[in-house]
């Protein structure tokens, strides 16, 4: 039976009275808060960014799959808005938690983003609330990091304030998901804390699912992306493989895809990118040390995805080699920085290492990306490049089209006339048909 404190709060939230504060409005938060917006819950949304609040409240996207029109969900009602004074977090009835969590430079969980930000909560925090965690990170996280300091203010979780972990699955630039489609997964620290996420969560996504506690909750998300790690590293190696024995990667996976249970497909690329992929893993990893169990499957699956830039390079430069030509002064278009196709997202984007490489090796590099116009500077990366338009001059100008990202707009047809040389790593090329211009799969 929920005690009184979790009752009235479970009648806030069915009646959609009550107030969500969502912390984080990135690639994660601003679609939840969209969505709560939309189920008519009052909503805040709390940034440390300036220009996101601003853009929120009026109502202009700067996500590129998220136009404006679903934005002024929040901007066009009356009770939600975006913030960056935290004390209005008194104010939410229910906040979750979607503040980033990269890697240091040493590669461990860098973990200062839900560290502030559990802090900032922890002096406002107030009887009845529910904080929910949605970053993705190691189990264990929400009950060791964030639960000691919101209980510093002699409030305990599960009596009188609620405290779970639910962990987002976004799929970017994804159109057959969006937030309200996918299951959520849901654990709590106790039996009122899941039930009331549970029903918070139920009135905006399709489904919830429990687990039994948040650990198991955070597990369940690292689990789903070192599979895709693992996979991905599976076939990146079986590519190299393959291609020596005068088989395409490609056209193998596509066979085995008609088998109807037991297997399913993953495609090899020139590394890894994103948010997620590439660095969830090393979390778990991180973790795992403090119980002396080596994640083997996870630092191997790691290090076939990390050399593949490498390995896509020295396919570039034997194919100019057999043209005579050295990479030293070659003239390279990088078609895509994105780090996977259709989005504006150049986290963690091989991309961003192919350049760092042939420029090692003296190449002169341009790039085009219909969704990045200039490449910001990263934490290990400042080029100070923009894209150039794809157009028959440039294209011809190259000796090598190197396809890093295959997004959808790209002119295909055109490159497979003008190029001199393509190297693809994405199998892109498939679609421009018969190209008069030699194409390297890498
Ligand atoms: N992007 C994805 O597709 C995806 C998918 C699943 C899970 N995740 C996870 O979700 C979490 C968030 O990822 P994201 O892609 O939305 O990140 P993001 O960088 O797009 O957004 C995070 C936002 O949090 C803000 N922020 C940082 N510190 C803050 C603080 N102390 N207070 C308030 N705001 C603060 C930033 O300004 C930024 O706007 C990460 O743990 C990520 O691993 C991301």
């Amino acid at each position: 039976m929920p005690n009184r404190v979790a009752e009235k709060l479970l009648k806030r939230i069915e009646s959609r009275q009550a107030t969500v504060g969502v912390i984080g409005l990135g690639y994660v938060g601003l679609p939840l808060a969209i969505e709560f917006a939309k189920a008519g819950f009052p909503v805040i949304g709390f940034d440390l960014d300036e220009r996101k609040v601003r853009k929120v409240n009026a109502g202009q996207g700067y996500i590129k799959h998220i136009p404006s029109a679903c934005v002024q969900e929040i901007s066009k009602r009356k009770n939600c808005h975006a913030t960056g004074d935290f004390r209005e977090l008194r104010r939410a009835d229910c906040i979750i938690i979607c503040v980033p969590t990269p890697l240091t430079r040493q590669r461990e969980p860098d973990m200062t983003y839900i560290v502030n930000t559990t802090n900032t909560i922890a002096q406002y925090v107030r009887r009845g609330q529910l904080v929910i965690l949605e970053s993705t990170t190691y189990p264990g996280t929400t009950r060791e990091i964030v639960q000691p300091p919101l209980e510093a203010s002699g409030l305990k979780a599960g009596r009188d304030f609620f405290l779970a972990f639910s962990p987002e699955r976004e799929d970017p630039g994804n159109p057959k998901y969006s937030t309200s489609s996918i299951p959520k997964v849901v654990g709590g620290v106790t039996r009122d804390c899941l039930k009331l996420a549970q029903s918070l969560y139920n009135a905006v996504v399709v489904r919830t699912v429990s687990v039994s506690s948040p650990d198991a909750a955070e597990a369940t998300k690292l689990l789903e992306n070192i599979f895709r790690c693992v996979n991905i590293a599976l076939v990146n190696e079986l590519k190299q493989v393959f291609e020596r024995m005068g088989i395409n990667v490609w056209e193998v996976i596509e066979a085995a895809k008609s088998k109807p249970f037991g297997f399913m497909p993953f495609y090899p690329g020139p590394g890894l990118g994103g948010h997620c992929i590439p660095i969830d893993p090393f979390y778990l990893t991180w973790k795992a040390r403090e119980y002396e169990i080596p994640t083997r499957f996870i630092e191997l699956a790691g290090e076939i995805n990390t050399a593949m830039p490498e390995y896509v390079i020295t396919r570039l430069a034997g194919s100019l080699n057999r043209m005579k030509k050295s990479l030293n002064g070659a003239r390279i278009l990088l078609l895509g920085v994105a780090y996977k196709k259709d989005v504006d997202d150049m986290r963690e984007s091989p991309s961003l290492r192919l350049m760092e490489l042939l420029q090692d090796q003296g190449a002169v590099v341009e790039y085009h990306d219909p969704f990045i116009p200039i490449l910001p500077p990263t934490r290990k990366y400042r080029y100070r490049l923009r894209s150039v338009p794809l157009t028959p001059a440039k294209v011809k100008a190259a000796d090598v089209v190197l396809i890093a990202t295959d997004h959808s707009d790209i002119n295909y047809r055109l490159l497979g006339k003008y190029a001199r040389l393509i190297v693809d790593t994405r199998n892109a090329m498939l679609r421009a048909g018969r190209t008069k211009a030699p194409v390297i799969q890498a």
